[in-house]
Formats: C-alpha cells, sequence, structure tokens
C-alpha cells in the first residue's frame, strides 16, 4: 500500500451472498474496489445491477492468467467463495505467490519486489482450527484449514475472518429447521441449549473485514467477530423472543446422541446445517475457547466506534 492511501482490493466471488456485503463495505469506505467477474455472471441483472462504485474485472478462478492480471493491480485478495470453489483457492494461492516471486514490473524473477498482498481466504464462519464438528461439517472445514495452512507455507501475508453466524441464515427461523418463521409456540433447542454461539448481521461482518484491511493489529491473525451483545446461547436467544412475543414457548430438547444420528441419517444439505449447528449449539465451538494475541483479536474490542447491530435489535422485525 502506497503512502497514507487506502488499499485496493480484489474480491473473488464478491457477486456472491457474503461477497456482496463486503463489497458494499469496502466501496463505502473509500477503498479502490475491484470485483472479479466471470462474463456471464454480469448477463445475470441480478447480480450486475448490484453495485455501484466498483470496478469489474473480467475473469475467472479457472483462468490463471485473469487471476495474476486482475492481483497485480491490488494490494489485498478478498476471497468469497462459496463452498464448491474453496479447495480451489490454491489457485489464488498459486498466482499470489508468482506476484510474490516476481518484480511487477519488470516482470522478472526477483525477491526485491515493491509487490506485496495480503490474502483473506473464504472462511467467514467457526475458527476451523478450534472445532469439534463430525462430518460432513468436519470435511468442509478442514478444507479451509488446508487453505490455511497453504497460505502459511508460501508465506502470504492474511487474515482469517471467523465472523460467525451470519444473521440473516440463523435468526428469521431461529435456526428451527424447515421453518420459514421464528417459533410461536414450541422450539427445538439442540443439546442442553447452554453453550453461546454468535450471530452477526451480514454489514457488521462487511464492515468489520473491510476495517481490519489497513490495519497491521489483523496481520497474520484471525479477526474474530464476537461482539459481546450477540453472544449468547439458544436458551437465551429463546427467552429474548419469547420477552418480544409476550409468549413463553414449549421447550424441546434434542440430546446430542439422538441429534448425531439424526446427522448419519439425513441427506445434504440437512446433513451439513445439522452438523454445523451441533459444533456451534451443542459444542459451543464459536466460544469454547479463548482468543489469545498469539493467533486472535477481537474485532468489536479492536473497532468499538462501530455499532454493530445487536440480536435483540435484529429480532424486532420478525416480532
Ligand atoms: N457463517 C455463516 O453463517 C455462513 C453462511 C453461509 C456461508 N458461509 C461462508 O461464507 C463463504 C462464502 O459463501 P457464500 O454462500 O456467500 O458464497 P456464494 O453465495 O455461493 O458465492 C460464491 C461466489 O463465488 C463466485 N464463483 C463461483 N465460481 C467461480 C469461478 N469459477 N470464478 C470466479 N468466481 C466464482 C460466484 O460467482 P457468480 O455470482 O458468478 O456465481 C459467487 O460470487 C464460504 O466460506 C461459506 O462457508 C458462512
Amino acid at each position: 500500500m502506497a503512502g497514507d492511501s487506502k488499499s485496493k482490493i480484489l474480491f473473488i466471488g464478491g457477486t456472491g451472498y457474503i461477497g456482496k456485503f463486503i463489497v458494499e463495505a469496502s466501496a463505502k469506505a473509500g477503498h479502490p474496489t475491484f470485483v472479479l467477474v466471470r462474463e456471464s455472471s454480469l448477463s445475470n441483472p441480478a447480480k450486475s445491477s448490484l453495485i455501484l462504485g466498483v470496478n469489474f474485472v473480467f475473469g475467472d478462478l479457472y483462468d490463471h492468467q485473469s487471476l495474476v492480471s486482475a492481483i497485480k493491480q491490488v494490494d489485498v485478495v478478498i476471497s468469497t467463495l462459496g463452498h464448491l470453489q474453496l479447495a480451489d483457492q490454491d489457485k489464488i494461492i498459486s498466482a499470489i505467490k508468482e506476484m510474490l516471486g516476481t518484480d511487477v514490473n519488470s516482470q522478472t524473477a526477483s525477491k526485491d519486489t515493491s509487490f506485496s498482498c495480503k490474502f483473506y481466504p473464504s472462511e467467514f464462519g467457526n475458527d476451523v482450527d478450534r472445532t469439534h464438528a463430525v462430518e460432513p461439517a468436519k470435511s468442509a472445514f478442514a478444507t479451509k484449514a488446508n487453505v490455511r495452512r497453504a497460505i502459511e507455507a508460501q508465506e502470504i501475508p492474511f487474515t482469517y475472518v471467523s465472523s460467525n453466524f451470519f444473521a440473516g441464515y440463523f435468526l428469521p427461523n431461529l435456526s428451527q429447521p424447515g421453518a420459514t418463521a421464528a417459533p410461536r409456540d414450541r422450539v427445538i433447542i439442540l443439546g442442553d441449549g447452554n453453550p453461546k454461539a454468535v450471530f452477526n448481521k451480514e454489514e457488521d461482518i462487511g464492515t468489520y473485514t473491510i476495517n481490519s484491511v489497513d490495519d497491521p493489529r489483523t496481520l497474520n491473525k484471525i479477526l474474530y467477530i464476537r461482539p459481546p451483545a450477540n453472544t449468547l446461547s439458544f436458551n437465551e436467544l429463546v427467552t429474548l423472543w419469547e420477552g418480544k412475543i409476550g409468549k413463553t414457548l414449549e421447550r424441546i430438547y434434542v440430546p446430542e446422541e439422538q441429534l448425531l444420528k439424526q446427522i448419519e441419517e439425513s441427506a445434504p444439505p440437512v446433513n451439513v446445517i445439522l452438523s454445523i449447528n451441533h459444533s456451534s449449539y451443542v459444542k459451543g465451538d464459536q466460544t469454547n475457547f479463548e482468543i489469545e494475541s498469539s493467533f486472535g483479536v477481537e474485532a468489536s474490542a479492536l473497532y468499538p466506534d462501530v455499532k454493530y447491530t445487536t440480536v435483540d435489535e435484529y429480532l424486532n422485525q420478525f416480532v
């Protein structure tokens, strides 16, 4: 990054669900913002109309030269690729590595280069190095962990964003399988409902991620988004909801053994969702460890000025 100017950011997967929010935060914060898009996606109006003030760069994860020329223009690469492309992020690592080992101007191999690039791999969930997940979530998390190891092996500067639950995925129906609205009579609670999980609004995940881009405190660290007001047990979540609707719900607790059996017996995507829920709600994997300064930092502590949306506020729209 030159002088005091804001880093230039390239998004790969910027038209995806969480990508859009982070792209918007980047443009709003005044970062020169580039989004790698496949030509086919721009013909889809829902995707092409989404973002003003960003630069589209044509390319494809599977077109090495397009990656190299896009990455050449920026200081930071943020991947928000979806689960099908997670393992193929090695293509981004190779492209960054090629640039890091090359003098950008002369294109000759030289370690004395002005090019540097920080990489955010597609994470935006649980900390994949601190998990007690069972299959199939276990393998999905392992794929993300392998990407971490590849980044570290190539000595590429990084930040891993552990954003925990997207509010928009888990709060509208209070994580009730198959339900389209939050429960009004009975609620299913996995395990004893006591481990704490973390729910963050997508816009806030965008803001925190972008705040971290030029912050040296986040360099080679995991950025955990674990704001205190959004960290609550399932029992607390239900109590909060009951207070809003003025009604006590019947609480049906599903013992862990029963849940594990259910995971084994269900097909995708239900088994994926249930195994992520098991890791987060039953094992408490979003909060069952301390964030130590050797490996991580917490976003709401780093950026106390960000007025994040609390779960309490978020639930009001569903009353
Ligand atoms: N914490 C949570 O609650 C939670 C929930 C869901 C997901 N996540 C995580 O968030 C991350 C992103 O997931 P998501 O659901 O937001 O992703 P998504 O909506 O599936 O978006 C995938 C993106 O990848 C792009 N893409 C696919 N193939 C590509 C290619 N060959 N070249 C370039 N771009 C390509 C897509 O482009 P097109 O628009 O052109 O298709 C799209 O922009 C994942 O790591 C996922 O595990 C977390």
